[in-house]
């Protein structure tokens, strides 16, 4: 998970200094790139030579080096990592992170860090426990940090309590766990709506309630953290935009976030409406203050409009909406009952009959519930409760994607059609327009060229994106950028598509610069960027005709393979053949090793004869699809380490699930079987087609 990745580590002066040494050797096992920056005062309970010594690179601690003048560039050390880590965090440091006292070269490492930061802090109970530190890790994580909040034990002062910094094992699962969900939203445009809203009585009265936002807010972060663009909807809070990618309009009433939801809505796949609407408002609303009386008063109310309830009856195929339930009795039945008269794809429903769950507090309990089932939570931040909302909604997301992907009426030949993503968000503050223009480049060269002579019709037409994330750019027009590639066949006899190919690349490098063509000559390639689209765009073609017709798609596949041959001399990283590395020439080599001839037939099997004819004959279809995994069985045991068995679980496994939820114990028990034995990592996804009852 942390190959690859490039991780600033920041250590200060902590007596848990010492565990840093821990952390970089952790980190370096798992293949991330360490380059850790000190504090004047680290120095004293740890020296540079054994962090130098153990990562490998020059510690970083001054503003300049005092042996030759040169600049220590915090900026480039910030456009340059994945991830900063300040570990151990004193309460010195996170009080100057918090007030932006840039005096030494971690904070000002921190506050060019474009990248995600996890604060792990280190210090004595009572400093811990002190207002000011509780208000610094509070606006630090209100910056959106990633707060690794210590442990309790013996500290060095003696003394048992919180305050010890967490195990580097712990770092480094923290770590892990972020980029395992890391950016599965990217090309995804997600609308929230959060805290409540203000209904005019007078001029200086209003109804309300007791949100916060704190749980909108977090949902907001989680979203954009995973690559999606967000919308935030927020009614009067008094909370900090948490990510500077999204886009936050604020409004009062319920009638103004309605307005602005229905708005928004059309043009985004999912939304999660968090807020607490005022269900009423005044008939009346006063133009001038209401002078007290001694009479009683009352005041007629009139319904506001159900947000939920609009955006529910709006919703079109493959659009993901979800909402909140704040019960008080009956909890689940009322939540459930919401959950279908709002059209709702799944509610998350928290009871003020839990403790710390509900408005304000910086917790909450929730129950997930949607049309297969509820998953209940112990009591999390709102941080970790919005990590497993945003799981929720992804996981929708790619389901409905592979149900409800609209076909493209205006495809004309044999051009291929893909969307294509640039997000530069990582290194913003540089020239943009380089950005535009290589996206522009991108799309014309994907969508352009003619890569086949195929000609698709409109219902099999394959839906392919090209999702780019600029990981670092220098003004000589060097890039790397991550890739993620992915390709759908629709199901025919229905508005289903299917995941045929999916591929996260976790690095491609090569040079643009503004008004650059982009070109492609197969046999003679000097461009990175064109040859490893070259090489997905044969893959896409290749597997979708392996997967519509008995003839293969072996012409495409073998031109894939020759430019990952060929690629190899371009040195750059991603195409070495052979040794266990999960790279471009694995995928291919895998697909076309001989061992692996059964993988292109279950292809044919699985997706011409199985999910192709599940629509006329539901049974029919899944015996070849369990044929299909047993074909799969078979490549596997031909070659265990083969990269392909494993991605084609990993992409159709929610396909995998919904197609065996309804069929007997006895056919669910063989493919759990060799599900499982495949790929093991999926046990629990596997398990849910044995607990399927329906
Ligand atoms: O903001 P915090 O202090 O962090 O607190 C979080 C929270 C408690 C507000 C949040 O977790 C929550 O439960 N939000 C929904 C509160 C609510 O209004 O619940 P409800 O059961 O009344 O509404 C059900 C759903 O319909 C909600 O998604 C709500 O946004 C939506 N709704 C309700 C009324 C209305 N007129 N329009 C709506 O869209």
């Amino acid at each position: 998970m942390l190959k690859g990745k490039k991780i600033v580590l920041g250590v200060t002066g902590s007596i848990a200094a010492y565990k840093a040494a821990v952390l970089v050797r952790l980190l370096v096992k798992e293949g991330a790139e360490v380059q850790v920056v000190m504090t004047p005062s680290a120095k004293e309970f740890i020296t540079p030579l054994t962090l130098s010594t153990l990562s490998g690179r020059p510690v970083l601690s001054e503003f300049f080096n005092t042996g030759n003048g040169s600049w220590h560039s915090h900026v480039e050390l910030g456009l340059w990592a994945d991830a900063m880590i300040v570990a151990p965090a004193t309460a010195s440091t996170l009080g100057k992170m918090a007030a932006g006292v840039a005096d030494n070269l971690l904070v000002t490492t921190y506050m060019s860090m474009k990248a995600p930061v996890f604060i792990a802090p280190a210090m004595d109970l009572d400093m811990y426990a002190h207002p000011a530190t509780v208000h610094n890790i509070g606006t630090l994580k209100a910056y959106g940090n990633h707060i690794i909040e210590a442990a309790a034990g013996e500290l060095a002062s003696h003394l048992c309590g919180k305050g010890r910094m967490e195990e580097p094992e712990n770092i480094v699962k923290a770590l892990k766990d972020f980029f395992l969900t890391d950016r599965d939203l990217e090309g995804k445009r997600v609308l929230i709506t959060a805290g409540p809203t203000y209904e005019k009585i007078d001029p200086v009265r209003f109804i309300g309630n007791y949100s916060s936002g704190k749980m909108g807010f977090a949902i907001a972060a989680e979203c954009a953290r995973r690559g999606a663009a967000v919308t935030l909807v927020a009614g009067p809070v008094s909370l900090p935009t948490p990510h500077p990618a999204i886009e936050r309009i604020d409004v009062e009433s319920a009638r103004e976030m309605c307005e602005t939801a229905v708005a928004v809505f059309p043009s985004c796949d999912a939304a999660v409406l968090s807020a607490a609407v005022a269900d009423y408002r005044p008939a009346v609303q006063a133009s001038s203050k209401i002078k007290r009386t001694s009479d009683g008063m009352t005041i007629d109310l009139e319904a506001n409009p159900d947000i939920a309830a609009t955006l529910g009856r709006a919703k079109k195929e493959g659009q993901c909406l979800a909402g909140f339930a704040l019960e008080t009795d009956n909890a689940e039945e009322n939540a459930c009952k919401k959950l279908e008269k709002k059209n709702l794809d799944f509610i998350v429903l928290n009871s003020l009959e839990d403790e710390g769950a509900g408005f304000s507090c910086d917790t909450n309990k929730v129950t997930i519930i949607d049309r297969n089932g509820k998953n209940a939570y112990p009591l999390k931040s709102k941080a970790g409760v919005a990590k497993d909302v945003v799981s929720h909604l992804a996981k929708l997301l790619m389901l409905l994607v592979m149900l409800f992907v609209p076909s493209f009426a205006s495809a004309e030949g044999e051009e291929l059609n893909a969307t294509v993503n640039l997000n530069s968000s990582k290194v913003q503050g540089s020239n943009t327009e380089v950005f535009t223009m290589l996206r522009d480049a991108l799309d014309e060269f994907i969508n352009t060229r003619k890569w086949t002579t195929n000609f698709y019709e409109e219902n099999e037409r394959i839906m392919c994106s090209f999702n780019f994330v600029v990981n670092s750019y220098a003004n000589d027009g060097s890039f790397d950028c991550s890739l993620m590639v992915q390709a759908s066949r629709p199901v025919f006899g229905s508005s289903y598509n299917s995941v045929l190919f999916k591929y996260e690349d976790p690095s491609v490098k090569f040079k643009y610069q503004p008004y650059d063509r982009l070109e492609f000559i197969e046999d003679n390639l000097d461009n990175n960027l064109t040859a490893v689209i070259a090489f997905y765009v044969y893959m896409i073609i290749g597997m979708d005709l392996d997967s519509m017709g008995e003839l293969g798609g072996s012409e495409f596949l073998n031109k894939a393979l020759t430019i990952a041959n060929n690629a190899q001399n371009l040195g750059d990283s991603g195409w070495r053949a052979g040794g266990s590395d999960n790279n471009r020439h694995s995928i291919i080599d895998d697909y076309m090793n001989g061992a692996l001839e059964p993988v292109r037939k279950l292809m044919y099997k699985y997706h011409r004869l199985g999910l192709d004819t599940m629509f006329k004959s539901a049974d029919g279809g899944r015996k070849a699809i369990t044929e299909s995994i047993k074909l799969l069985k078979q490549a596997y045991d031909d070659r265990p380490m083969a990269y392909f068995t494993e991605l084609f679980t990993e992409y159709k496994v929610d396909e995998i699930v919904n197609v065996y939820s309804k069929c007997t114990p006895e056919e669910k028990k063989d493919v759990v079987k060799i599900l499982s034995e495949i790929n093991p990592s999926l046990s629990s996804e596997w398990d849910k087609i044995t607990r399927n009852n329906n």
